[in-house]
């Protein structure tokens, strides 16, 4: 499906934005890509992508996203008026490792008024698309809705139900579902760093690791996930995975936390949630104000740092806390004595107490990229290409250098984009990843005649006389394989149990072992539900229909013939969110 216009959305945890692509600007210039500016009030940013923050009045009607949005709550609580509206921040994270995800599954807000997810992802989705619109009308002039060919961005490491429920808020907001493709992060940066155009065929270019037969490891350290994914590259120049996607939710929101919980140990938690909850604009203010000293920490740092604290925040110390003062607080404990200071709205902190507030998630990154390297297949990759917003933090980049003295750290330029606009690259050509490693071992849940040599006798079922085994794993794939992209894994024929019934239906299964006896088995997990349409009965019990499984797109995807008429496509729902 060559489209005339690709158009990408990365919704990231803590920024999101949008850009898009001609084909036949594309053609000629892979890297020739369009995206919004977006500009903050506050502190001046100017930036392609805009903060993760949904605004929705007291009605749930949607009201506004980005940096408007954080604006306008910051406003509305500043004349104490913020308390019906609905506001959404980092909310991404909901959808990571959620077991047991339903379309109905709601979302706490910051004040822990609930409202519907699926309604606040598919609003944030649709205003993007809206945006983009009316904000490039001049750019876009002529072209249709059915022209283009969106891209959605999701964390490699989500399973198969976080990834349908993003496709079906997209689909609420007007994106057609054979036009819309979902791309994983760490692939779509892998493919805007092989199209830097430093790349050259010389042994000391930067991106010499674009040669075919090349191993390199890609890491996403985005704000929420670190999401890592291993390619080589084929002949052909196309990728193929070499290790199954992995990571974890250590991102660069857990150095934000280790500053709140720092605050939060002199103050006391109570003063912080009432500052909080009391001071919303102070807060918010001072958020960013930290966001912008993160960015300037780095390994040589030695001076003290300050960061000017809301005066609001020592008043609630004081009304929590009569008679103390937080000089005290602060030489009581021995951890912070000589090494941090707070006079009226200035807190002065060491060098070395500053720096610490990175340890935790560029610990978690290091010894997770080592464990990742004992494995025999990724041991000689010698290149860690460092992507996403916090890969162009010095504290990190210094962390895995240090930690990989004899791997090629390569960070490449807008590091921080190369998620957004790779996923407009990989719109335009999917087919550039070749093959992937299955992330879980996927089956079906049947039954099958019970063995007494191998069964276990708790499974055992007894229907018309014959004795059955329960709960067998019907091993599709099986996690660590190799499955190549364009073709299906599995072909297999099912026949009707009953000659009335108007569909078959399985419960699909992963498990993160390799070989499955039971799928009720630990580290089994029911993933959803298959149904085929058998609406016509007229053939009663001759009937069934010939089913292919692919596991080695980003989606898993199924489609059936009858099995007595190939031209004759029998309807699948795949549903993992039920
Ligand atoms: N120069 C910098 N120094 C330190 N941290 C930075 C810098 N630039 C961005 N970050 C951090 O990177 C994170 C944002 O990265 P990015 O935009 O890739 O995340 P995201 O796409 O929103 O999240 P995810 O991919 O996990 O959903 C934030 O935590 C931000 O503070
Ligand atoms: C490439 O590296 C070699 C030594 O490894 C050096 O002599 C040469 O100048 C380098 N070329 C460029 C273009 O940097
Ligand atoms: C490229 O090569 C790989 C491996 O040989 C193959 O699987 C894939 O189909 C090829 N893709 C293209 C677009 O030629
Ligand atoms: C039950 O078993 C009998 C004999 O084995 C067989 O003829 C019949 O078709 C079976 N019925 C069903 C519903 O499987
Ligand atoms: C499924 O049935 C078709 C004919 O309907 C046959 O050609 C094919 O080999 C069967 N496949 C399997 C896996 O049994
Ligand atoms: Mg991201």
């Amino acid at each position: 499906m060559s489209s005339i216009l690709v158009a990408a959305i990365d919704f990231g945890t803590t920024f999101s934005g949008y850009a898009f692509s001609f084909l036949h600007d594309y053609t000629k210039d892979p890297l020739k890509i369009s995206a919004n500016t977006w500009t903050a009030g506050v502190g001046n940013l100017v930036s392609l992508k805009t903060s993760t923050c949904v605004l929705f009045d007291s009605t749930q009607t949607f009201h506004s996203f980005g940096y408007e949005a954080e604006e306008k709550y910051s406003n509305l609580a500043l004349d104490d008026e913020h308390h019906d509206w609905y506001y959404f921040k980092r909310f991404k994270m909901m959808l990571y490792n959620k077991m047991g995800l339903t379309r109905e599954a709601l979302l706490e807000d910051e004040k822990g008024k609930q409202m519907e997810a699926m309604k606040v992802f598919s609003s944030v989705i649709g205003y993007l698309k809206d945006h983009m619109w009316t904000t490039c009308e001049n750019q876009l002039s002529g072209i249709q809705d059915s022209d283009i060919t969106w891209v959605l961005t999701v964390p490699a490491i989500w399973n198969d139900s976080s990834k349908q429920f993003m496709r079906e808020a997209a689909e609420k907001v007007g994106i057609c579902a054979n036009k819309l493709m979902i791309a994983l992060e760490p692939e779509a940066a892998s493919l805007y760093c092989m199209h830097q155009p430093i790349q050259k065929d010389t042994e000391n270019s930067t991106f010499g690791v674009f040669k075919s037969g090349q191993k390199y490891m890609v890491v996403d350290a985005g704000g929420g996930t670190i999401d890592i994914t291993v390619h080589e590259v084929q002949e052909n120049g196309t990728l193929k995975e070499l290790h199954k996607a992995n990571g974890g939710d250590w991102g660069g929101t857990k150095v934000d936390e280790s500053f709140k919980s720092l605050l939060a140990d002199i103050v006391g938690n109570d003063v912080m949630e009432a500052f909080g909850s009391i001071h919303k604009y102070d807060f918010l203010e001072f958020l960013t104000d930290f966001e912008v000293k993160k960015r300037t920490i780095h390994p040589k740092l030695a001076e003290k740092v300050t960061f000017k604290v809301p005066i609001s925040l020592l008043e609630t110390y004081r009304e929590t806390n009569p008679g103390n003062n937080i000089k005290t607080a602060i030489t009581s404990k021995s951890k912070y004595k000589n090494k941090l200071t707070w006079t009226g709205d200035k807190l002065r902190m060491d060098a070395e107490i500053t720096k610490a507030l990175f340890d935790e998630s560029c610990k978690k990154i290091v010894d997770h990229l080592k464990q990742l390297f004992r494995h025999s297949i990724v041991k000689d990759v010698s290149s860690i290409l460092l992507v996403g917003g916090f890969a162009e933090s010095p504290m990190l980049q210094v962390a895995i250098k240090e930690a990989f003295k004899n791997k090629k750290v390569i960070v490449p330029q807008d590091a921080g984009l190369a998620v957004l606009k790779g996923a407009v690259l990989y719109g335009h050509k999917p087919k550039t990843i070749s093959a992937r490693v299955c992330k879980y071992t996927y089956g079906v849940g049947t039954t099958m005649n019970f063995d007494s040599a191998i069964h276990l006798k708790s499974k055992k079922i007894i229907k018309n006389d014959t004795e059955l085994c329960s709960d067998i794993f019907s091993i599709h794939v099986s996690v660590g394989q190799l499955v190549k992209v364009g073709e299906p894994q599995v072909s297999q024929n099912y026949t009707v149990i009953n000659p009335k019934s108007t569909s078959i239906g399985f419960n699909i299964y992963t498990s993160n072992d390799k070989e499955p006896t039971y799928t009720t088995e630990e580290g089994c997990t029911r993933l959803g539900y298959l149904t085929l349409d058998m609406p016509d009965t007229t053939k009663g019990m001759d009937r069934g229909a010939s089913v292919h499984m692919t596991f080695s797109g980003t989606e898993i995807v199924v489609t059936a013939v009858d099995k007595d008429d190939p031209e004759k496509i029998v309807s699948t729902t795949v549903d993992f969110l039920g």
